[in-house]
């Protein structure tokens, strides 16, 4: 199982937080956007984000919950980041996946807190991750929704049957308690608040590695 934090919620400035990452034993850096129309408040801007990574060594977890996110995949496919994922809900998810695999990164689809996880089957043979939302998309500190575990349950199912390889992943409300109910064969984890909202980032990893394998 893999770790990916995300610096969305934060006590110390993105900027800061990001640096600190860099120095953890985390797996990726997940990058949350909103855009003020798919999910939550506006975020970012381009630019400022570009700005923040353009050092930065870790492998990068974009997650896009933007309506219509064809600019950003197209300037932030720059940073070379192992995945950029959007929304199943989005309305042109099609040509956002193959404009993503077009530009040679790794594709993942979120599947938001109140879909049917049937809806994204369709989709399973072009991907590379599926990221099951265990809280709504949009903020960060919300908790976890245990029903989200029966999705990630049936999506295991149906990648074995079908003999797929596409990865899983779990993004919202993740903690030490939290990640004890998440299969230990998931492919990675997005905590956020629990790493970032305290001091020693590396001892929150280090919680959550122990309370997860
Ligand atoms: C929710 C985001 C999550 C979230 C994770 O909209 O996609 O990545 O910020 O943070 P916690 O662990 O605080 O839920
Ligand atoms: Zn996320």
């Amino acid at each position: 199982m893999k770790i990916a934090v995300s610096y969305l919620k934060n006590k110390n400035g993105n900027e800061k937080t990001i640096e600190k990452l860099g120095h953890t034993s985390c797996d990726y850096i997940h990058i949350d956007l909103t855009d003020g129309l798919f999910a939550g408040e506006k975020n970012y801007q381009i630019d400022t984000i570009l700005q923040l990574f353009k050092n930065v060594q870790k492998p990068l977890d974009i997650h896009l919950m933007v309506k219509n996110p064809k600019k950003e995949i197209e300037a932030f496919a720059i940073l070379n980041p192992a995945f950029i994922t959007v929304h199943l809900e989005i309305e042109d998810l099609e040509n956002n996946i193959k404009k993503i695999k077009g530009l040679g990164i790794s594709c993942g689809i979120a599947v938001d807190k109140d879909t049917s996880i049937e809806k994204i089957y369709p989709y399973l043979k072009e991907i590379d991750l599926v990221l099951i939302m265990s809280v709504k998309a949009g903020f960060g500190g919300q908790s976890f929704q245990p029903k989200s575990l029966e999705k990630v349950k049936a999506l295991m199912k149906e990648r074995k049957e079908k003999n797929l390889s596409f990865k899983i992943a779990m993004d919202g409300g993740i903690n030490d308690k939290t990640i004890k109910d998440i299969p230990k064969d998931i492919d990675l984890v997005v905590s956020g608040s629990f790493v970032c909202l305290e001091e020693d980032y590396e001892q929150q990893i280090e919680k959550l590695k122990k309370a997860g394998n």
